[in-house]
């Protein structure tokens, strides 16, 4: 009977076992007759023992200067070990070795230190390390987390489109597609549009997938493509988006200290950061918030935008998100629904996070009476038959309502404690990099 072919993540239920790993060489140790192959799988890594002794001689001379991420299925039995990093590690008996990558080409990122520029121009081979492999588990865990919680509250997933005819978030960071002979479309910055049509065809709605942004930054918190989630729901106000938008980061922070442990481990970070995170989030106006800035020495004046510095010093004294509301309107998008006490003040907020992760999440209540509409596309020089059909929402049973947006990149970063947002998507775009 052959070996059952296991997961390394698996590897608990075979104690004592003769199993299979189909894998890939990670690093190898060895001293004269014993060597020690790091076989990784993808869902973990475990120590292999290999005994000159034990192994048919071609086979040890074979693994005992085997290169790294050559590829090999190794048969062996499962041994616990208290010492090992997955508590178990395999002796060997067989293995089979599908590639061995040669030594005059070898894999090109090894355990000693590499740039950042080496290892993006790498990132399709980068991506196999154990802290690339960490990063991407965790965006997994969250972007199932995220779908979970709107599932479980009675929100309908409606896909939104990627090319649309015209602007949601200013014109300025548009990128423009050439759609067959004389047609322009853009790549879509948000579905909010479409997802307040959907809002009031379905009630509470939401859509996630990529968005885009020509935005010509350089910061650790920019990409040009990143994914976006976007609740939305009618009959709703901003006191209702901000407290859905408490409930999810809460939920997702969750199930991230409750299914990825391992991976927080990998990444060094410190959980007890990431446990804090409970509501109620602190709530402070766009109002105070500037006073507060000012008083910690910050040159912003009423009626600025917060830079990546203003938000870094305003959670500084804060172990959870904050949220700021009520935004002056000339600095939000067009559709903000205005502040029935203050004309000028749009009902906006934002959730801004520790540690100087920044913006998480953007949303608001919608304007939802037409002429103010109308009037806002004007002043934003947005053309008003493009919105045709976004205006008739205002026409048919319009109501209050509203939504927000959540970066993935910018919460799993916050998550995992990265540096830059860069590392948590696979194949990051930014300005100066398409590629691979
Ligand atoms: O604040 P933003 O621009 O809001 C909107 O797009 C709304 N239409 C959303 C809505 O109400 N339905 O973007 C929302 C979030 C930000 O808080 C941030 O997390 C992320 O999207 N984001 C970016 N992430 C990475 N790179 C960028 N260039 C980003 N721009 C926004
Ligand atoms: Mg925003």
């Amino acid at each position: 009977m052959s070996a059952p072919r296991v997961r390394i993540a698996d590897i608990a239920g075979y104690d004592g076992q003769t199993v299979s790993i189909a894998g890939w060489l990670y690093n190898l140790r060895r001293s004269g007759k014993i060597c020690f192959p790091l076989l990784r799988d993808g869902s973990g890594i475990i120590q292999c023992v290999a005994v000159k002794a034990n192994l048919p001689e071609a086979l040890f001379e074979s693994l005992k200067d085997l290169t790294q991420e050559s590829s090999l299925i190794v048969t062996g039995k499962v041994r616990a070990e208290a010492r090992a990093a997955g508590g178990f590690e395999l002796d060997v008996e067989a293995a089979e070795i599908l590639q061995r990558v040669p030594e005059s080409d070898p894999y090109p990122i090894t355990p000693k230190d590499h740039g950042i520029e080496f290892l993006m121009d790498h990132r399709h081979l980068w991506l196999r390390s154990k802290r690339q492999a960490a990063i991407l588990r965790i965006r997994h865990e969250v972007v199932k987390a995220i779908r979970d919680y709107f599932d479980n509250h009675g929100f309908t997933l409606v896909d939104t489109p990627i090319f649309t005819p015209a602007a949601c978030e200013g014109t300025s960071t548009l990128f423009e597609v050439k759609y067959f002979e004389d047609e322009m479309v853009y790549l879509t910055q948000s579905g909010q549009l479409y997802n307040e049509a959907n809002a009031m065809a379905l009630g509470k709605v939401y859509c996630f997938g990529p968005t885009f942004r020509a935005e010509k930054s350089k910061t650790r918190r920019h990409l040009t493509e990143f994914w976006m989630v976007e609740p939305e729901m009618a009959y709703a106000d901003l006191e209702d988006v901000k407290t859905l938008a408490e409930g999810l980061v809460v939920y997702c922070v969750g199930r991230v200290l409750e299914h990825r442990r391992a991976e927080l481990d990998v990444l060094e970070r410190d959980v007890k950061k990431l446990e804090a995170i409970q509501a109620p989030f602190p709530r402070m106006s766009y109002d105070d918030a500037v006073k507060v800035l000012q008083a910690k020495g910050s040159e912003i004046t009423w009626g600025g935008d917060f830079g990546n510095t203003d938000e870094t010093l305003l959670t500084q004294d804060c172990d959870r998100p904050i949220m700021v509301d009520r935004y002056p309107s000339e600095i939000k998008a067009f559709y903000f629904q205005p502040d029935a006490e203050n004309d000028k003040l749009a009902l906006g907020v934002d959730v801004i996070a520790p540690e100087g992760y920044g913006e998480i999440i953007g949303g608001g209540q919608r304007i939802h009476d037409p002429e103010l509409l109308l009037r806002r596309l004007k002043e934003h020089d947005l053309p008003p038959e493009a919105f045709n059909w976004y205006m008739d929402l205002r026409k048919y049973g319009t109501v209050p309502h509203g939504g927000f947006g959540m970066g993935v990149e910018r919460f799993v970063a916050w998550m995992c404690g990265t540096e830059h947002i860069r590392e948590c998507i696979a194949y990051p775009r930014m300005l100066y990099r398409t590629r691979p």
